[in-house]
């Protein structure tokens, strides 16, 4: 018998960064997924299709496996194989959706019936190994799936809505380390208290307001707050020319308001735009060479089960 789980991959639409010193933050979880499938095996291996078995890659995945198998006192020796459609480096939290996808395997694979918010304190022990001081959000947008309004040390908040919004994502192609951005951010911190504190607490409330936006269906309200998120983005330092550019872009062909997601330096850009022009803006950007494509966020998050 072997446990099989899915996990979603996510995009931040308002607050990175900010979250990690404690300001709220939206997140969405996305179509692409990653596919764990683990069972018992004579000692603990791990394959992935896009690492293969490089041990220093797939490291976090041994330590969420073998942290939970001292919590919960069962045998380490599992043989994993890892498979994901999620881009790595784009910012759309490949290594969440990985480790979320592991602690949901394992808990199901000895029958743990493991919560949500336990698979999250699981997958943490692997981000935690990867980002060095993340905030938990992209863990819990995989794990609970649809948008999530987060703060760290509080139960995410699941928004309700009716129907489905869907959101443009731009990859620049440039991969980047999230844990040197987060440290970068740190040090702007240390340098300019008082400026970093009016941002966090402002941006803050950005996101409790797209929070809103989204459930009324008020996208150009929210495009117009993914902008305002955009600019202080740049102000910390964590955008660069490319993203600058693309923004600039998605901007002038019609998109209601764009930013970058996730710890910036490359990964991708965000933008909500009218339904009748997602189509252009999407293939304005393909055809500048960068992956674009319209996603309608799903409300389902991580799930597993048993095959034979
Ligand atoms: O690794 P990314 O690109 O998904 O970014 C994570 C979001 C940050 O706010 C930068 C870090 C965090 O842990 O919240």
């Amino acid at each position: 018998m072997k446990a099989v789980a899915e996990a979603p991959s996510k995009a931040i639409i308002t607050g990175e960064h900010f979250v990690v010193h404690g300001a709220w933050a939206l997140a969405a979880s996305l179509p692409r997924r990653v596919r764990v499938e683990m069972k018992s095996a004579p000692a603990f291996r791990v394959t992935s299709d896009k690492f293969g078995g490089v041990p220093g890659q797939l490291h976090p995945v041994s330590r969420v496996v073998e942290s939970m198998a001292r919590e919960f006192a069962v045998n380490p020796k599992v043989g994993v194989s890892i498979a994901s459609d999620v881009p790595g480096g784009a910012g759309l939290g490949s290594s969440a959706a990985t480790m979320v996808a592991i602690a949901a395997a394992f808990s199901r694979l000895y029958s743990l019936g493991l919560r949500v918010d336990e698979i999250v304190r699981c997958a943490m022990v692997g981000e935690e190994r990867i980002h060095g001081k993340p905030s938990g959000i992209d863990p819990a947008a995989s794990a609970h799936g649809g948008v999530i309004l987060f703060r760290t040390g509080s139960p995410p908040k699941k928004l309700s809505f009716d129907g489905t919004r869907s959101l443009i994502l731009s990859y620049s192609g440039m991969n980047r380390k999230t844990k040197g951005q987060i440290g970068h951010v740190s040090k702007m911190k240390e340098k300019y208290p008082g400026m970093f504190s009016s941002l966090a607490q402002g941006i803050g409330e950005l996101s409790l307001d797209a929070s809103e936006r989204l459930k009324t269906d008020d996208m150009k309200g929210l495009g117009t707050l993914l902008t305002l998120n955009h600019s202080a983005l740049m102000s910390l330092g964590v955008s660069n020319s490319t993203l600058d550019d693309m923004v600039d872009l998605l901007l002038s062909m019609g998109s209601y308001g764009a930013k970058l997601t996730g710890a910036g330096g490359g990964g991708s850009v965000l933008a909500v735009a009218p339904e009748g022009k997602e189509k252009s803006i999407v293939s304005g950007l393909t055809a500048r060479g960068f992956e674009t494509f319209t996603v309608s966020i799903p409300t389902e998050g991580v799930k597993s089960w048993l095959e034979r």
